[in-house]
């Protein structure tokens, strides 16, 4: 598979504030990755240093196989980026931002995509920069960078202005570049959004890639929440491998349960009758709040 994006063992340091520590992962062409871990962990550094912005101490970036900090020009061309944080020039109008995003991209501007950007993202481009709130100021990097192609977008937190409906057109256009073949690399605190677009993630916590894979793989690393009634009492699922944090409420019987364990679980149930079985999936926010929760105790 070809690599579109590689980090190997990056290190950055502020002063003695050790900011990467080994960093790798990797995004494959045409492909999806979610960088996600808690404020502070590292995620908007390392993007910096994949755009050629800062300079790692140690370790190795490159982009299409090419340095992010020697090659910078050669790259630039094809790569589209949207940070959290868009400042943009107050006197110019939100439509002349746009065109000058691209215009320094040096990119093939589709102009129909472009209009079409507009009406979708419901963006007023005639007010003066200094006049829109952040949602519309992250709307102007947004509209800009998908309104010519690149092999590879980078979002540092892309949606964070956003409501939940123009957050759902920011997904559509990311699908839409994906079928194109392109590559993106989506740092975000949006689980939802991260679970729904992307095949694998990169969890980073203080510095350090703690958990990274497919979704698929990670998910078994988590619990599902088990709600059971049955017409006969059960009092030994207490004391089963499979069963955590056992809780009843009024005849019903909630646990969670090791995704690795489902079969002993349901052989286990079978000499009862069952009345109600309810299963809710593990989800990447229990994942994240795990290493989130260490975060906090250990520092
Ligand atoms: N220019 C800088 N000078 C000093 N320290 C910095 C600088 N940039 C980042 N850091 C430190 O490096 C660490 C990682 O910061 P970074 O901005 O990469 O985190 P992040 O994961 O993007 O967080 P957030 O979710 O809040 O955006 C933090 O401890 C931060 O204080
Ligand atoms: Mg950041």
């Amino acid at each position: 598979m070809e690599k579109v994006i590689e980090i190997n063992a990056i290190e950055k340091s502020f002063g003695k504030t050790k900011a990467l520590n080994k960093v790798s992962f990797e995004v494959n062409k045409g492909e999806i990755v979610g960088f996600i871990g808690p404020n502070g962990a590292g995620k908007s550094t390392t993007i910096r240093i994949l755009l050629g912005l800062i300079k790692a101490d140690g370790g190795s970036a490159t982009l299409f196989g090419k340095d992010v900090w020697k090659d910078a020009v050669d790259i630039h061309k094809r790569v589209a980026y949207v940070p959290g944080d868009v400042n943009l020039w107050p006197n110019l109008t939100g439509g002349q931002v746009i065109d000058l995003f691209l215009s320094m991209r040096g990119a093939k501007v589709d102009k129909e995509r472009k209009e079409e950007l507009i009406k979708r993202f419901e963006f007023d481009p005639t007010k003066k920069c200094r006049a829109y709130s952040k949602g519309n100021r992250q709307k102007v990097a947004l509209i800009a960078a998908f309104s010519a192609e690149a092999d590879v977008y980078i979002f540092d937190e892309p949606t964070a202005g956003l409501d939940p409906l123009q957050e759902r057109v920011f997904q559509r256009c990311a699908r839409e570049v994906l079928d194109k073949g392109a590559s993106v690399l989506l740092s975000s605190h949006i689980l939802s959004e991260v679970e729904q677009l992307c095949d694998r993630v990169a969890i980073i916590r203080q510095g350090e890639i703690v958990e990274s894979g497919s979704l698929v793989d990670l998910r078994h690393l988590t619990r599902s929440q088990i709600t059971l009634k049955t017409k006969e009492d059960i009092h030994t699922i207490d004391s089963q491998d499979f069963a955590h944090d056992v809780t009843r409420d009024k005849g019903e019987i909630v646990f969670q349960l090791d995704s690795d364990h489902l079969d002993d679980f349901l052989r286990f149930i079978q000499p009862y009758t069952v009345l109600k079985l309810e299963s809710a999936p593990p989800k990447l926010e229990d994942l994240f709040m795990r290493h989130y929760e260490s975060t906090k105790g250990g520092v």
